[in-house]
């Protein structure tokens, strides 16, 4: 297995270019199966769960072809195989459940094995089920299992309100919903930039949609869709990720295709702690003020509020804040892992249920740790950066499930950082 070693350093300069987003590319490839004609996905992450997906897709006999070096995926699911998503590739990325409304919606059958994912939290999927049903779905459970069938006819058009807003579930449904009979109202819609790009590829392969980015998406279903190319959104959780590197390290990086929007709530904290974030012609140029980083409390929450997928990194930056912050995750239950990894570097960090107290110290001391989840092992690598001395973070494919060419990226920025293949013991 593959270990990243940093060594801590001064301040960054230079730019980082800004891949598509991993979680909008998982949810525009299903949607391959709402038709038989072609989908092709241009500036496209290149990341193992985008590979997984890839595997999964092929596994029910649609065609993935990965062009221009991974960048553009040429999709067709005209010759579908097979519905039954198998547990040996569910299990290895919880988003595999977003091929069980698009396939419900054109044939009216699925079988898709219930998700694994990150270990963050017990993570159901009643809502998306309970979304289809809502749309007249039958559904069992049989040994892991989702049976799901459509009554004859097909899917019809429903009115559902989500009871937690949730990102997975919302596309599920809106994905299936394109295709049912009359019209689907989805209400405590998640509102998420990746949903917003959903629906505008649906409707670039004639589905017929509103409300995106609003609570309440208004979908009129219609008989068949078809192709169209389209373009994946900017990964705001790899720019979040990226702007926080000078944030912690000093210096002045350019984000190329960062823009504000995409992380509004998330870019005022990082003014509060006293970063300068600005937009270019370019993108978002991102430089430290001078002095420590003050201490800012944090609270997740649904788009447009802070990204639970940048709690972690943030917990990092507030490891060397002047001050104590507290850190609120209300997405999910068990998203403190980093923590205790972040403790052996030095932090002083409390976790108390949903809540990590976190009192900056002076400067964090480098240390072997061990990443736990995606967005937890790149909060160890923007630490180690910032610390002295080196750091070894073992376990890094789960920073492969989200992060293309991160070596490469932070390198060209001036990080002292090299990938290794671990020793055998
Ligand atoms: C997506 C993102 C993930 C991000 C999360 C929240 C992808 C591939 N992943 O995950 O990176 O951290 O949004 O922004 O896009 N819930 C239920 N029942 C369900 C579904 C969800 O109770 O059927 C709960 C979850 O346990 C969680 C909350 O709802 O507490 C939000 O989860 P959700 O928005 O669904 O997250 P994902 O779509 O899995």
């Amino acid at each position: 297995m593959d270990q990243i070693i940093v060594t801590g350093n001064g301040p960054l300069k230079g730019e980082i270019p800004i891949a598509g987003a991993k979680n909008a590319c998982l949810t525009l490839m299903p949607a391959t199966l709402l038709t038989d004609q072609p989908l092709t996905l241009t500036n496209a992450p290149r990341l193992s769960d985008i590979r997984t997906m890839t595997a999964l897709l092929g596994s029910l006999g649609a065609e993935v072809a990965s062009l221009q070096e991974g960048q553009v995926l040429a999709l067709s699911s005209h010759a579908m195989t097979s519905h039954r998503a198998e547990y040996d590739i569910v299990r290895k990325m919880r988003a595999s459940i977003l091929v069980l409304g698009p396939m419900l919606a054109r044939d009216g059958v699925a079988e898709v094995s219930l998700p694994g994912g990150c270990a963050i939290g017990a993570r159901p999927v009643d809502l998306h089920l309970r979304a289809l049903e809502a749309m007249g779905a039958t559904l069992d459970l049989c040994e892991g299992y989702v049976h799901a069938k459509a009554p004859s006819g097909g899917l019809k058009g429903a009115v559902f309100e989500f009871p937690v807003v949730s990102v997975g579930a919302t596309e599920n449904a809106l994905m299936a919903a394109t295709l049912a009979r009359g019209t689907t109202v989805l209400k405590n819609a998640a509102r998420e930039p990746e949903i917003v790009d959903l629906a505008r590829c649906l409707r670039a392969m004639g589905a017929q949609i509103e409300g995106e980015g609003t609570g309440t998406i208004i979908i009129h279903g219609v008989q068949a869709l078809h192709g169209a190319t389209h373009p994946v959104v900017t990964d705001r959780i790899e720019l979040g990720t990226y702007m926080l590197a000078p944030a912690m390290c000093g210096g002045e990086v350019e984000l190329l295709g960062g823009r504000i929007e995409l992380l509004a709530a998330f870019c005022e904290k990082l003014d509060e702690a006293g970063i300068s974030v600005e937009e270019t012609p370019r993108g978002l140029k991102v430089a430290r003020k001078n002095g420590r980083v003050r201490a800012v409390n944090v609270r997740t929450e649904p788009f447009p509020g802070f990204p639970t997928d940048l709690q972690a990194q943030f917990m990092a930056l507030m490891c060397t804040a002047d001050g104590t912050s507290v850190l609120e995750e209300t997405i999910f239950e068990n998203r403190f892992m980093h923590a205790p990894e972040l403790t052996r570097m030095g932090a002083q960090i409390e976790v108390h249920g949903g809540h990590a107290t976190v009192t900056g110290v002076e400067s964090l001391r480098g240390a072997p740790v061990m990443a736990t989840d995606l967005r937890a092992s790149v909060s160890l690598i923007l630490a180690g950066m910032a610390a002295q001395g080196t750091t070894t973070v073992s376990r890094v494919y789960h920073l492969d499930r989200g992060y293309e060419h991160v070596v490469r990226k932070l390198r060209g920025v001036g990080a002292h950082i090299e990938r290794v293949k671990e020793e055998a013991a």
